[in-house]
């Protein structure tokens, strides 16, 4: 059925729903004292990281030994791509090697696509420049369905820097595909026209946080990518954070219910206020927690359980 994960496009709702319903099964497994499973004895990940990152990378390591498989971590700083080796001639070193799974973060939209054409593996796009982060919006449905009890039907806004941000796209693409509504929000210069209905029918756009949160379930917020920002997209961070940041009084515009999430890492104080980041209403650290069972079920599901 399914080899790669490259992309949210690549899961239809039946494929979403077994992954998150795996990852709940999977999430028992942390509660043991021996956290661990058999399932990928034998088997290799490699987590190849040309980008920066904790959460994603810790977190798929964590995944694939949990699951028992040999791990390789390779990064790109301290190998030879800082020799000049090009991206195909890693993935043959890898293929060498017999890689079951490549798991790749890279700079360049559409990395992972070219190395799913190099090796013979599956391979798990864990973040490519600013086009996607599918296991993300995984992690980020479950971590909705687990507090809300459902996805269909919710309201999500998608709050920020939605122009450099993969995890957005990917989110559009899944919760449009599970029936959630996604509305993105942030300055006209931060949301590009080829990411709201034009990716997923449906999906709105508004310029006016303060008009959405009171019908909102879940908000999201990105965090500003200045590391991607080569021009000044908005006049300073201070008024950033006046018309597009989550404070205190803001967030007590939203129904009682609802919950806010970040993928991390986060400006304090820029997108979202301490105090609605470590608010009961905050599901950031939930979200990590998951992320890890959302990560074995895929890699559970590639490399064996799903044909
Ligand atoms: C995100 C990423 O790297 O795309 N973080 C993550 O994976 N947890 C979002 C970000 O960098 O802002």
């Amino acid at each position: 059925m399914l080899k790669h994960l490259l992309s949210g496009a690549d899961l239809d709702a039946a494929t979403a729903t077994l992954i998150l319903d795996t990852a709940a099964e999977m999430a028992t497994v942390a509660g043991r004292e021996v956290k661990k499973l058999p399932a990928l004895r034998g088997r290799t990940v490699v987590n190849l990281f040309y980008e920066d990152s904790t959460r994603t990378r810790i977190s798929f390591e964590a995944a694939a030994k949990r699951l028992s498989a040999d791990v390789i971590n390779f990064s790109a700083k301290g190998s030879s791509v800082s020799k000049g080796e090009s991206l195909k001639d890693t993935a043959l070193t890898l293929q060498a090697m017999g890689a079951d799974a490549v798991v790749i973060r890279h700079p360049a939209s559409g990395a992972p696509h070219r190395l799913a054409n190099w090796v013979e593996g599956s391979v798990l796009n864990a973040g490519d420049g600013t086009h996607e982060h599918p296991t993300q919006a995984l992690l980020d449905a479950y971590t909705m369905r687990a507090r809300l009890g459902r996805i269909a039907g919710l309201s999500v806004a998608v709050v920020g820097d939605v122009l450099h941000s993969r995890v957005a796209r990917s989110n559009v693409l899944l919760l449009a595909t599970l029936g959630a509504k996604v509305t993105l929000v942030g300055p006209p210069t931060l949301i590009p026209v080829d990411i709201g209905a034009a990716l997923a029918p449906g999906t709105e756009v508004s310029y006016d946080l303060d008009a959405v949160l009171p019908t909102s379930d879940v908000v999201m917020m990105l965090r500003v990518q200045r590391e991607r920002m080569a021009d000044s997209y908005f006049p300073s961070a201070r008024e950033y954070a006046r018309r597009y940041g989550l404070d205190g009084p803001r967030m007590a515009r939203l129904p009682d219910h609802a919950i806010v999430m970040h993928p991390g890492p986060m400006n304090r104080g820029m997108e979202i206020a301490p105090e609605v980041a470590d608010s009961p209403r905050s599901t950031i650290v939930e979200q990590v927690a998951n992320g890890v069972s959302v990560r074995m079920a895929v890699l559970y599901l590639l490399l064996g359980g799903m044909h």
